[in-house]
């Protein structure tokens, strides 16, 4: 049995999981709570993956009743992330990787949003890959494990980072995403006139920081918003945001012919845009396909699976690789 472990430490989840072939052995997320400072301050959470990464592993091998030595490979993020964060995985998993002899994989943390699909179904390269995060908004064509070429991305916001600070406007937690689709499920989605953003533009970029300023605005402008009044809020944003997807994903779908479209990415756990965005392949006879929601967010199960996609591609494990803050999709997957 090929056992892989995947070490997630690029933002304020430390995730692990252990996997062989298609099957989580287990794995475990602690999500850091931000409720006081109102988002992520970048050497608490690298002082929090720090505390709580051993323990947790600890617990992992415990529990499936192996031990480090018994892997087949080991995946960690190694960018794009905050770098506190990615140190302490990357140092600790290279530390594994050393003492027992074990083959290491930098994995690209966007990269294995991607890929993650294909842990749960047959999804065949190529795909035309939409992926949403927290910080991401990033449009391309996926050939292969390493392979990609970047159609578009934001030109600043990422939607992820617009619905998160809308949701804390409207006193919201972070981050807000799912907040702003509970919200939305009893709001009428043409109450409140939003900007669609890049309307006019014929091209794969995205835009989200117009309409997040809209919205704060928006907020700013009302004087003790009622539940129904945020909840009319939140159908109109997410109505705007999967219009601006749906044109940009339809551009796409016609520039490049491809019948396959990957939706990942913390954002892809929202209902709506899923829906949307399935109706608007549908009339392409393309297939959109999806992680199930709680493998949309970050995740362990991803890192180690797509240490399992690099060895299968015969990409070669590495241990010199440093931490990537930014890294592009398209770059050489090669870690200087
Ligand atoms: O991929 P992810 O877990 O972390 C990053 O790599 O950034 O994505 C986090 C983002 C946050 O902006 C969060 O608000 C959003 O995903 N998100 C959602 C939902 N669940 C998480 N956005 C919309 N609807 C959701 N249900
Ligand atoms: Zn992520």
């Amino acid at each position: 049995m090929a056992v892989f472990l995947g070490i997630e430490t690029s933002c304020d989840e430390t995730a692990l999981a252990l996997i062989s072939d298609r099957n989580c052995l287990d794995h475990r997320v602690y999500s850091q709570d931000h409720t006081q400072s109102g988002g992520v301050i970048p050497q608490v959470a690298a002082r929090e993956h720090l505390k709580c990464l051993a323990p947790m592993a600890n617990a992992l091998f415990h529990n499936v009743g192996l031990t480090p030595k018994d892997l087949s490979g080991i995946g960690v993020t190694a960018g794009p992330g905050l770098i506190g964060g990615l140190l302490v995985g990357i140092l600790f998993a290279k530390g594994l990787a050393l003492a027992c002899r074990v083959p290491l994989w930098p994995v690209h943390h966007l990269e294995a949003h991607g890929l993650m699909v294909r842990f749960e179904h047959e999804v065949d390269f190529p795909y035309l890959l939409l992926l949403l995060s927290g910080g991401h908004c990033i449009l391309s064509i996926c050939h292969g494990v390493g392979r990609y070429v970047v159609l578009g991305q934001t030109y600043d916001d990422a939607a992820g980072e617009c619905l998160d600070k809308v949701a804390r406007a409207l006193g919201g937690p972070y981050p807000g995403g799912r907040y702003i689709e509970d919200l939305a499920r009893n709001g009428n989605p043409g109450a409140v006139a939003l900007p669609v953003p890049l309307q006019k533009e014929k091209s794969f970029h995205f835009s989200f920081s117009g309409l997040k300023t809209a919205c704060l605005q928006w907020i700013q402008s009302q004087n003790n918003m009622d539940l129904n009044q945020k909840s009319d809020l939140c159908a109109s944003l997410q109505k705007v945001i999967a219009q601006s997807l749906c044109q940009r994903l339809e551009l796409a779908l016609r520039h490049t012919g491809l019948k396959r479209v990957v939706l990942s990415g913390g954002v892809a756990a929202n209902g709506f845009f899923r829906q949307q965005l399935d109706l608007l392949c549908q009339r392409f006879e393309a297939t959109l396909h999806s992680p199930t929601p709680v493998h949309c967010t970050d995740n362990g199960l991803m890192i180690a699976w797509a240490a399992q996609e690099s060895m299968a591609a015969q990409i070669p494990p590495d241990l010199f690789f440093c931490a990537r803050a930014h890294w592009s999709l398209d770059a050489k997957m090669k870690v200087l």
